[in-house]
């Protein structure tokens, strides 16, 4: 019997659920093939006793619709990071990736596929040099990822930014308010353009982009001296101002490694009422709702065909790769390819040029 472990890592994501099923219902048929899961990320395999569970086709029926990931996640630790508590009550990390791989081998698993974000095939990378058998699948609402074209969760993301620019866009106008709407992205501004060009905002701030904040005024004000008497923005809440840095703070969670962030919609509420905004502001931050629920059909629709592959690349052990979109191919590259540089939002983005010739200012 062979046996392919599936792993969830980092920050959830809608669509992670039909990357699951489409492995499982790819190997049921398949002879002689088993799919185990490891319970939140890596750390199934890691804890004593050992939380793996078997995924058949009857585990998996019917999830391909279902947000969130049935084996769980986490973006905390790992096995080159794994938090220990000392005595005196503070963390440390250990290196437990060699011990690892010789417990997959010890359980009779032939091959692991890792569904994660870029911090997640960063460890794929690790492991494979480290000689295990590994696949990775994109994941991220961010859509930060450049070795592929898309990452499922990213449209579902987008359409619910939509859909809250829209009802802002509602109450803005019957109050003459400027409205500020908190998205996610943390270094790529993907959700907030997206988002603004779909929900037709008229400001579009980005961590790619330090901001201006006597831009942000002038545009204000430009459009309430024309009569029209309300203005949306929506800002990443990667943003920074150009004098400024991120509004984060350092989690309390042991083996959180990330920055987190939120807040900056605040910040600029703030910045603009410094500056002599006089107009009613309203800042709404909309945080993880963007990552609850379920898929959009896109989404459910990539992330089946990136199951699928996934488990083809494990046939043929194609390992150390990544499954990877590029229109209108379903295909595959390095990890090291993966994780080489990250999507961001340039001058060049075709959607920037769009959101430009609209007219949205993005704070430059
Ligand atoms: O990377 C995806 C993402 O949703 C970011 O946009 C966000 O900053 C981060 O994850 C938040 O993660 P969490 O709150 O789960 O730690």
């Amino acid at each position: 019997m062979n046996r392919v472990m599936l792993v969830t890592g980092g920050g959830d994501c809608p669509g992670l659920n039909a990357v699951i099923r489409a492995v499982v219902n790819r190997a049921s048929q398949e002879k002689n093939w088993e799919v185990v899961g490891s319970i939140e990320a890596f750390n199934g395999i890691l804890r004593e006793p050992t939380e793996i569970v078997v995924l058949d086709e009857h585990a998996v029926r019917g999830i391909h619709y279902q947000g969130g990931t049935i084996l769980q996640t986490t973006n905390k630790g790992g096995p080159f990071a794994w938090p220990v508590k000392q005595n005196d009550g503070t963390w440390i990390t250990v290196d437990r990736s060699d011990e690892m791989i010789r417990k997959i081998s010890y359980l009779g698993i032939d091959a692991v596929i890792n569904i994660g974000g870029d911090g997640s095939q960063r460890i794929s990378q690790g492991l494979f040099e480290k000689g295990l058998n590994i696949v990775g699948v994109p994941k991220t609402i961010d859509n930060d990822l450049s070795a592929t074209d898309s990452t499922f969760g990213f449209q579902t993301a987008v359409q619910i930014a939509t859909e809250a620019v829209d009802k802002l866009v509602t109450t803005a106008a019957s109050h003459n308010r400027v409205q500020i709407l908190e998205v996610m992205g943390r270094d790529a501004g993907w959700i907030a353009l997206n988002s603004a060009v779909a929900g037709g905002a008229e400001v579009c701030l980005l961590p790619e982009f330090p901001y201006d904040i006597n831009k942000v005024m002038d545009k204000i004000e430009s459009r309430f001296s024309k009569g029209r008497g309300f203005i949306n923005i929506v800002i990443s809440e990667g943003a920074r101002n150009i004098n400024g840095q991120n509004v984060a703070h350092t989690s309390s969670e042991p083996g959180y490694e990330n920055r987190v962030l939120g807040g900056v919609g605040f910040q600029l509420e703030k910045e603009l009422k410094d500056a002599g905004c006089e107009h009613s502001i309203r800042t709404t931050v909309l945080g993880h709702l963007q990552r609850g629920g379920v898929p959009i059909a896109y989404d459910r629709v990539l992330a089946s065909q990136f199951g699928v592959k996934a488990f083809e690349l494990v046939l043929e052990k194609k390992f150390g790769t990544m499954v990877s979109y590029r229109h209108p191919y379903i295909t595959h590259v390095t990890l090291k390819e993966a994780i080489m540089s990250p999507n961001l939002v340039t001058m060049d983005t075709a959607l920037m040029k769009t959101a430009l010739g609209l007219g949205i200012c993005i704070g430059i």
